[in-house]
């Protein structure tokens, strides 16, 4: 099984992805094209704008996947594809065009679920990392919590009641007026290097409720009062902001960043102490997802598994946000285990574009 070559192809939200992935975990091709400007023009993802994006770039970013490589579609093994969750008319494309990959070539089709993809994504890169662990998977559109006993087998021990982490540092970018070319969550983590995390006092969310489900929306509110309680200039870019200004943001980002992530702290504690009792043989937590790549959330985190004598596995940035590798490494993990679609019906292996 080393020696298998898989294709994988994500669009299921704002970036399309292709990536070529051998089954001993060497990455030989990844390509992300991103929608981050037109979010950044429009403020938030429009499903019809986002299709129509992702089938502009499709073949071409499947095509430089397949160049960097050095190989053609006749050297795969399979196609793996997001299939949900996410925007419905965004994964059709990536669901087609692996479908015309595929129907080419002769290769079967590996059908990937988005969330397995983040968390199974550590095991390329930690290969001590064996079933059963626990998985962290913060994004900008779902927030989990779940107990990965094994390929396909997961109990889910939290999710969130409304928003993701993701989505709040994603608006607290923009109600302070931050630099929103990247996603939003960097720029927070930024400036929040500036401030002070201890001045304004947000309270953590759902302290009351001894369970391991999220909630962020209250916080997101929280955040929304005190910038206008500070007479924030939000429509000033940062980079125009007066000094005073511009530390109040900071004091602000900070703040926030420090309360979002005790939030995390507090379940995944409470997460490891039940998970433990069932499963005794964890000895890993993976945290993935778009927002695992913030080195605060890493830090805090990595002190809450030592208490437990658990490792923590966070993939590197450029794995941790939407990618094709996960896709195609997903796709490997299933593949392995006689878990893919026979190739649909053939078609000319001269017009897969
Ligand atoms: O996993 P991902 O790329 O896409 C989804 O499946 O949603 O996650 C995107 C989210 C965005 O909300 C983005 O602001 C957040 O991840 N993010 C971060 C950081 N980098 C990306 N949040 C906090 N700090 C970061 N450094
Ligand atoms: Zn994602």
């Amino acid at each position: 099984h080393d020696d298998l070559v898989v294709l994988g192809i994500e669009t299921s939200c704002d970036d399309t992805a292709a990536a070529i992935v051998r089954g001993n975990g060497e990455i030989l091709s990844q390509v992300v094209s991103s929608q981050a400007d037109l979010l950044a023009r429009y403020g938030g993802v429009a499903p019809k704008m986002a299709e129509e994006a992702h089938s502009q770039v499709i073949d071409q970013v499947v095509q430089e996947a397949l160049d960097k490589s050095g190989l053609t579609g006749r050297d795969l093994s399979a196609v793996a594809v997001t299939i949900g969750p996410g925007l419905s008319l965004c994964l059709r494309v990536g669901v087609q065009k692996a479908r015309r990959v595929a129907g080419s070539f002769n290769l079967p089709i590996i059908s990937v679920h988005h969330m397995e993809a983040h968390a199974l994504v550590a095991r390329l890169i930690e290969k001590e990392l064996q079933f059963p662990f626990m998985a962290l998977l913060i994004s900008g559109g779902h927030n989990l919590l779940v107990l990965a006993h094994d390929l396909g087998q997961y109990t889910q021990l939290g999710t969130t009641i409304d928003d993701a982490i993701g989505e709040a540092f994603d608006k607290t970018a923009k109600w302070l007026g931050l630099d929103m070319r990247k996603s939003g969550g960097p720029a927070v983590e930024q400036i929040a290097q500036e401030g002070d995390a201890e001045s304004v006092r947000f309270s953590i969310p759902m302290k009351q409720h001894k369970d391991c489900n999220f909630s962020f929306a209250g916080l997101k509110t929280q955040v929304r009062l005190a910038i206008a309680s500070k007479n924030i200039e939000a429509k000033v870019p940062i980079s125009c902001a007066s000094s005073q200004d511009r530390s109040s943001r900071a004091d602000i980002a900070a703040s926030f960043q420090r309360v979002a992530v005790l939030h995390l702290e507090e379940r995944c504690e409470r997460a490891i102490e039940w998970a433990l009792k069932i499963e005794p043989s964890i000895k890993h937590l993976v945290v993935s997802g778009g927002v695992a790549s913030n080195q605060y959330v890493r830090a805090r985190l990595d002190r809450v598994v030592k208490k437990y004598s658990l490792q923590l596995v966070c993939p590197p940035p450029k794995l941790c946000t939407d990618n094709g590798v996960m896709i195609a490494w997903t796709g490997i993990e299933n593949f392995r285990v006689g878990r893919y679609d026979p190739p649909p019906p053939a078609n000319d292996p001269e017009d897969f574009m």
